[in-house]
């Protein structure tokens, strides 16, 4: 119990200072979480007609839920009619218009934009009538691929005022991953740039929306922001520019009033099988969402200067740099470059230059930046620091006490938050001035968040100190509906591997004191650095090559990526193994998939441990991947052993 209790970081003086938060200390965080347990409806609606600008306040919370999720969606508000950029801008106009809303920073340090409440809205508003001309309508998909410029978030909130329906593509997916995406979501229209800038380096992204676009009828429009000014191909009849379309339109568009349950955004993300499939969230209840629990957990004050360091292209930098921070009127952070770029100490130089009071990150950049040592941090006035977020991927206690002493000088507290694409927003996670933290663990579920472990053998409900199946056993306002145009598989994901509570797909241990710590991943999804990929993409990228018979693809644990990619290969015969042929393997998944992905280790083998129904045993690859190859447990059911001790020689960590 002492050394527990030793492990618990109180929570620091300014960080609970001055809260304006209604969950200010542990109590008020018990009083609430006890408020939305036993009338979840009224809680919700409690909060959301506080938080959001309605225009028709909705009378209604919950509506169906996890036992009928298979007949169609449960909702949530439906009565209610809304626009969310009302909440993210007009509601801002009176009280901060002068508010600089999204704070640029690009590739190159001290290149800044400040945009305030004001501009924005004139700005969203002309890029709204401009897809209106373009032809874009209610309902309508139009996708996003674009870098870290503010025109993205303008595109996204034009697409909302419309009522269009949004799915941001990230700029490290290929054409490959573009075309399938644009096929999936039916897209009328496309908003890309000329080209990307990252590290002083350009990345082409018009040109792969060329690529991408290829044979393809379906895509009317291209609307081209001009962010470098590089060479482009151009097709006159679809291609549009940003600057002669939008520059021209009026600031002023009405919104299209919508119902709560109106689709705002289509976000794919990779599962356990098959293709990335189109995780759909929709206006009221996902703006309800990210708006608490983005000034709950953050405990946003007027003045702070909020830097989610995210790609919009992830549901992060949807929920955490746009809809969330812009409907509490905040000051956002957009940052176009990397953290190590010029060197290791950007983000403490720009912490320094705009007075950032919260930043929110990934382990794996805090564990890149560690690694380089603390004089890029000291260098740098981080006084202005009140909080320091993590998010994507389990936190190693090192890196989160380097966080915590090194960038915080034990200033500022930790919010680890756990939650996903399909959550909408944070489900467990610290609240700052109210939670006592402990170095990698998400601590407690948010009010009206109802985690359950299961065990996984019975799926029995597991009590007090666990580990066990993370599963969410009631529905909360922020949750996916669907999956976009395959209802059926949505509840196969998510619904049925336990029938009656949402699936999360992530292992979970809780202690004594109720605090959970994520043990990661436990189905074939594989996390590299904050990246979700799944095994099963890479598996059908790698067989797409002459050379290769089979492929078996797991994540295996890496310093710096949290998670690396360890590829088990059969070849065909007449091929043998060498670099040239690793390089063009991984040439294969780049244009399949995309830059994001890359194969860390090849191993070449005679053949996959498979049972004797020819299911490969994928329990066995992790853990020689793992380097625990003498600790395989029961291998009895193999077809053949002796594939197994050629496995285990031949492992490469
Ligand atoms: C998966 C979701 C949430 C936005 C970014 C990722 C892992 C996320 C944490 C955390 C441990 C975490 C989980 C989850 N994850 N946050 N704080 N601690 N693991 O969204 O791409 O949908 O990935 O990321 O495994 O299931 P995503």
């Amino acid at each position: 119990m002492k050394e527990q209790m030793q492990d618990t970081w109180a929570v620091p003086e300014r960080v609970r200072e001055g809260s304006p938060n209604p969950i200010a200390d542990f109590d008020g965080f018990l009083r609430a979480r006890h408020a939305a347990e036993v009338d979840p409806d009224g809680f919700w609606l409690g909060q959301t007609h506080r938080l959001l600008s309605w225009r028709t306040a909705p009378t209604v919370g919950l509506d169906g839920g996890y036992h009928t999720v298979k007949d169609g969606p449960f909702s949530w508000f439906a009565d209610g009619t809304l626009n969310v950029t009302e909440s993210c801008l007009d509601a801002n106009l009176e009280s901060r218009g002068d508010k600089t809303a999204i704070l640029w920073e690009g590739d190159e340090p001290g290149d800044v934009r400040r945009i305030s409440y004001r501009e924005l809205h004139g700005e969203v508003c002309k890029a709204a009538n401009a897809l209106r001309e373009l032809g874009v309508q209610k309902g309508e998909r139009v996708i996003i691929y674009m870098g870290m410029v503010p025109e993205a978030a303008i595109a996204m909130l034009a697409c909302a005022r419309i009522g269009a329906i949004h799915s941001v593509v990230f700029g490290g997916f290929s054409a490959e991953a573009l075309r399938d995406r644009v096929r999936d979501c039916g897209a009328e229209l496309i908003v890309t740039q000329d080209e990307g800038l990252r590290a002083g380096r350009t990345v082409g992204l018009k040109s792969t929306v060329d690529a991408a676009l290829e044979g393809e009828q379906g895509v009317r429009r291209v609307l081209v922001y001009r962010r470098t000014g590089g060479e482009v191909a151009w097709n006159p009849d679809r291609d549009v520019w940003w600057h002669e379309s939008v520059g021209k339109q009026s600031p002023e568009c009405p919104a299209e009033i919508v119902e709560a349950e109106h689709p705002l955004f289509i976000l794919y993300t990779s599962g356990s099988t098959g293709r990335p499939k189109g995780v759909l969230h929709t206006s009221g209840g996902y703006l309800t969402w990210v708006t608490y629990t983005f000034r709950t957990v953050f405990d946003l004050r007027d003045d702070d200067v909020f830097a989610c360091m995210a790609d919009i292209g992830w549901i992060t930098g949807h929920s955490y740099i746009v809809y969330g921070p812009l409907a509490n009127g905040a000051t956002s952070l957009m940052f176009e470059s990397t953290p190590v770029y010029p060197d290791a100490g950007r983000y403490w130089d720009m912490v320094q230059r705009l007075g950032i009071t919260i930043i929110y990150t990934a382990p794996t950049a805090i564990r890149a930046l560690a690694a380089q040592g603390d004089d890029f941090v000291q260098k740098y006035d981080r006084s202005s620091l009140r909080i320091l977020g993590t998010v994507g991927e389990p936190i190693n206690p090192d890196a989160w006490k380097w966080y915590y002493d090194v960038v915080g000088e034990g200033r500022c507290t930790i919010v680890d938050t756990w939650w996903q694409t399909e959550t909408g927003g944070m489900l467990i996670s610290p609240i700052a001035p109210a939670t006592p933290v402990r170095p990698g663990s998400a601590t407690f579920a948010l009010p009206g968040v109802a985690p359950a472990l299961l065990e996984p053998e019975t799926g029995r409900v597991l009590h007090g100190p666990a580990e066990g199946h993370l599963v969410m056993t009631r529905p909360w306002p922020g949750q996916a509906r669907t999956v976009y145009g395959d209802h059926e598989r949505y509840v196969s994901t998510y619904f049925s591997t336990w029938p009656g509570v949402y699936f999360t797909g992530d292992g979970c241990r809780r202690d004594a004191e109720g605090y959970h710590w994520i043990t990661g991943r436990i189905d074939d999804v594989i996390n590299v650095s904050g990246h979700r990929m799944g095994t099963a993409e890479f598996e059908a990228a790698l067989i797409a090559h002459d050379a290769v018979a089979e492929a078996a693809v797991v994540g295996y644990p890496h310093d710096l990526k949290g998670q690396g990619v360890y590829a088990y290969l059969v070849l065909q015969p007449g091929h043998e193994a060498s670099a040239g042929l690793e390089k063009a393997l991984n040439g294969v998944v780049r244009e399949i998939i995309g830059a994001v992905a890359k194969v860390d280790i090849f191993q070449f083998v005679p053949g996959l441990p498979k049972t004797r129904s020819g299911k490969v045993m994928r329990r066995i690859l992790r853990k020689v991947a793992e380097g625990r190859g003498d600790q395989l447990g029961d291998t009895s059911t193999l077809a053949d052993p002796s594939v197994v001790d050629a496995i285990r020689e031949g492992a490469r960590v």
